[in-house]
């Protein structure tokens, strides 16, 4: 029997590099006990075994890790060995384990995912900030229950929401604190079952003197915005409405307060991302196909869906699909396409190492005889299909993007953005990542001189190298 212990039972990079050791190995599923946090009644864990020379790292479908990293939010015990058992089976002959919805495993593991999505959207919905006063300064604190681990994945969601304010969610497994800057997370605040007032303060007084300066804590300020604690005392059937009701005009109420703070942009893509639907890349390609949510739709022949790698480490954008993308369902084939592969060869980046989507995902044109002209959506069209970029961008969680051509920039930027001013360097985006914008390849068919074409392309070519450096 193998005893594995996991430091952080709920992290995707511990799970699998322990799960990736186990396989290749050999050892079976029945073998592994699978144990939260180091150091418990068991003692030590036993050491990893090494890999035998006769077994293949296994290819693993993306959508397994998307799946594994929805389950491993999960508070179920279970969830690391049922887990293991699908890897398992999926590197062991049962390669379309994940189609069949009927399986025990799959079924279980979608309802896990399903459980964690639920305990997410209520977080977002319920979660109730209370202003603290520091220094003069307004901190916020909220105090939430979820049935889930799930703060590391909720959290980037208050960034966007909360971006100029300080504030603190404390959750019993963990802790999340944004500084106006960046996002830090820290242990659990370990509440008894029905803690006094004052074990309460001392928490706090722990969050604070770990965050924020010590010295200037004010503690009577602090005392009298205890958080109420609702969850436990109320009924449900009071409490809910009640938090509905209020949401919404609290939210409000805060992003008006937060001129106090410098107010950090929040792109036309942050923005769209609360509306981003749920669920793996594949069921979001599946998804994309019946949208209705502009009129693009009708005429065209389908939905050009991005393509590439689900954990591809940078994004392409481009604007919509031409007349061959609308024929192909796939993006960047027609002619600006082939200036693209070209460009990315003479920049010596792989295309199949990016994921390559587009702002809009429908071919927009005007019939004109037997041909269909090119037309460029509307901004309503655009928003429309934001959400679509948006949750492709947050299930494949590149490190960098790059826009080609306005459309895709101001998209990621923001309206004032102005592509031939700021083209052609990584610049931060709020949530951490680098992206850069170019022109886009059709751009560069349009160039009447063929000297100037020729210096566009390679200035084309030169922004397009800069994916290759870190
Ligand atoms: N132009 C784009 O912006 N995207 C495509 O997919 C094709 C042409
Ligand atoms: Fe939906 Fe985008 Fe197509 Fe409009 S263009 S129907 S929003 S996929």
């Amino acid at each position: 029997m193998y005893r594995v212990t996991l430091d952080d039972p709920s992290s995707l990079g511990e799970w699998r590099s322990k799960a990736r050791a186990l396989l290749l190995a050999g050892i079976e599923p029945a073998q592994v006990e699978w144990q939260a946090e180091s150091g418990g009644l068991f003692g030590a864990a036993d050491a990893l075994p090494p890999p035998r020379d006769d077994v293949r790292p296994p290819g693993v479908p993306r959508d397994f890790v998307t799946l594994a990293n929805g389950v491993l939010a999960h508070s179920d015990p279970r969830r690391h060995a049922v887990l293991y058992r699908m890897l398992w089976r999926l590197a062991h002959g049962e390669k379309h384990l994940l189609s069949v919805a009927t399986d025990d495993d799959v079924a279980w593991t979608r309802a896990c995912v399903k459980q964690v999505g639920r305990d997410m959207h209520k977080m977002k919905a319920f979660v109730r900030f209370r202003e603290v006063k520091l220094d003069g300064e307004s901190v916020y604190v909220a105090w939430f229950e979820p049935a889930h681990d799930i703060v590391t994945r909720v959290a980037p969601f208050f960034v966007r929401r909360f971006t100029g304010m300080r504030w603190s969610l404390l959750t019993p497994s963990r802790t999340a604190h944004w500084d106006g800057a960046t996002l830090s997370f820290g242990p659990g605040a370990s509440r008894a079952d029905a803690p006094s007032d004052d074990a309460l303060e001392d928490l706090w007084r722990t969050y604070y003197a770990s965050i924020f300066n010590p010295a200037r804590l004010k503690v009577d300020a602090m005392r009298r915005e205890m958080p109420v604690r609702y969850w436990k005392n109320l009924p449900e059937a009071r409490l809910i409405p009640e938090l509905v009701r209020d949401a919404l005009p609290r939210m409000q109420a805060m992003v008006e307060k937060q001129p106090t703070v410098p107010r950090k942009k929040i792109t036309p893509l942050q923005k769209a991302a609360d509306d981003a639907p749920e669920g793996s890349l594949t069921a979001l390609r599946k998804q994309a196909k019946d949208c209705r949510a502009c009129d693009l739709w009708k005429p065209a022949t389908q939905t050009v869906f991005g393509e590439g790698p689900a954990h591809a480490r940078i994004v392409v954008i481009g604007e919509q699909p031409g007349d061959q993308e609308d024929l192909a369902g796939k993006p960047f084939v027609g002619p600006a396409g082939k200036l693209f592969d070209r460009a990315l060869g003479d920049a010596g980046v792989e295309r199949d190492q990016l994921y390559v989507t587009n702002a809009v995902k429908h071919f927009r044109f005007e019939p004109r005889g037997k041909v269909r002209l090119h037309k460029r959506a509307s901004a309503e069209q655009q928003a429309a299909c934001r959400p679509w970029l948006a949750a492709e961008i947050d299930r494949i969680q590149p490190e960098r993007i790059v826009c080609l051509g306005a459309m895709a920039a101001q998209a990621v930027f923001g309206s004032s953005f102005r592509l031939m001013a700021q083209r052609g360097e990584w610049l931060d985006l709020p949530d951490g990542r680098k992206a850069m914008a170019t022109v886009h390849p059709s751009y560069l068919l349009r160039v009447p001189d063929p000297g100037e074409r020729e210096k566009a392309y390679a200035e084309f070519v030169r922004d397009l190298a800069l994916m290759r450096d870190d």
